[in-house]
């Protein structure tokens, strides 16, 4: 005859799991879907199932091996930052654990690319009202997400809620006397906004307004200029760092 469990059987059965107690070998065993393969400059961004609960795994090592020993704890560093000032929002993933210094585990939230949704019906005036005022209540917690015009970064949960992935290119507002950061949060904070115009006039382009933020309004031609640089930045950073064959993947 099978035995009853025990209370504290019954306990442990009921209690959320400590992901911190996982070492990263002990994560990766445990992968059931690969949402990225990494290679080049990207992670691995995997879901991680353990006794019917999910997270996601973003691991930096999955990138070319020189790229991952030298700025993969830079880029998870920053995310993990990112993530921890906004512990207090429900606008982006909560971080639940840093098993090494290139990889972190976060919530897991049922959703699919914005880009990717097939065959969901969507309230997209609801959706965008509500994308915005995440992305105001954000801004308001300090942090401009800097990488929200790339519209895999934005996912839509079966609900059609809007979840912020990604914040590796964060910009924070900095300290009240630092005027020049402060200058520069408000045009991050611009160009994240500019991301919703983007989005509505891709998938429902009768919702732009006049009020909508358009991305050369924000910094003129001195911030495409500067936009340029940033992108040879990486350019360089990524052949030099990376090899040929996953370089030619990314
Ligand atoms: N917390 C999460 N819950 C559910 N899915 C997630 C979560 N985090 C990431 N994903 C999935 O993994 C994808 C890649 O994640 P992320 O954007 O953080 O990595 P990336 O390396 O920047 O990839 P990309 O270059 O495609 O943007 C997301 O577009 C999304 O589909
Ligand atoms: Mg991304």
């Amino acid at each position: 005859m099978p035995s009853t469990p025990t209370f504290i059987q019954l306990m442990i059965s009921v209690m959320p799991i400590d992901w911190t107690q996982y070492s990263l070998a002990e994560l990766r065993r445990h992968s059931t879907t690969v949402f990225r393969q990494g290679g080049g400059s990207r992670p691995d961004v995997m879901l991680i199932e353990i006794n019917g609960e999910k997270a996601v795994l973003k691991d930096q090592s999955g990138a070319d091996r020189v790229f991952a020993a030298l700025i993969g704890p830079i880029l998870n560093w920053r995310e993990t930052s990112a993530l921890r000032k906004l512990t207090a929002s429900d606008a982006v993933p909560n971080l639940l654990a840093v098993p090494n210094k290139r990889a972190f585990l976060m919530s897991y939230h049922e959703s699919r690319q914005i880009t990717k949704l097939v065959d969901q019906a969507i309230d997209w005036k609801d959706f965008f009202d509500l994308l915005e005022k995440r992305i105001r209540e954000i801004h308001k917690l300090g942090i401009a997400h800097n990488d929200l015009r790339n519209p895999t970064n934005t996912l839509v949960t079966p609900q059609g809620q809007p979840v912020l992935v990604d914040l590796v290119a964060y910009f924070s507002r900095g300290a009240r006397w630092n005027f020049v950061k402060h200058w520069l949060f408000n045009k991050f904070c611009q160009v994240d906004l500019s991301a919703i115009t983007k989005m509505k006039m891709r998938f429902a382009p009768e919702l732009v307004t006049e009020q909508d933020v358009h991305p050369e309004a924000i910094a003129g031609r001195s911030g495409m200029a500067a936009r340029s640089v940033g992108q040879w930045i990486r350019k360089i950073s990524k052949s030099l760092l990376t090899s040929r064959k996953t370089r030619e993947k990314d």
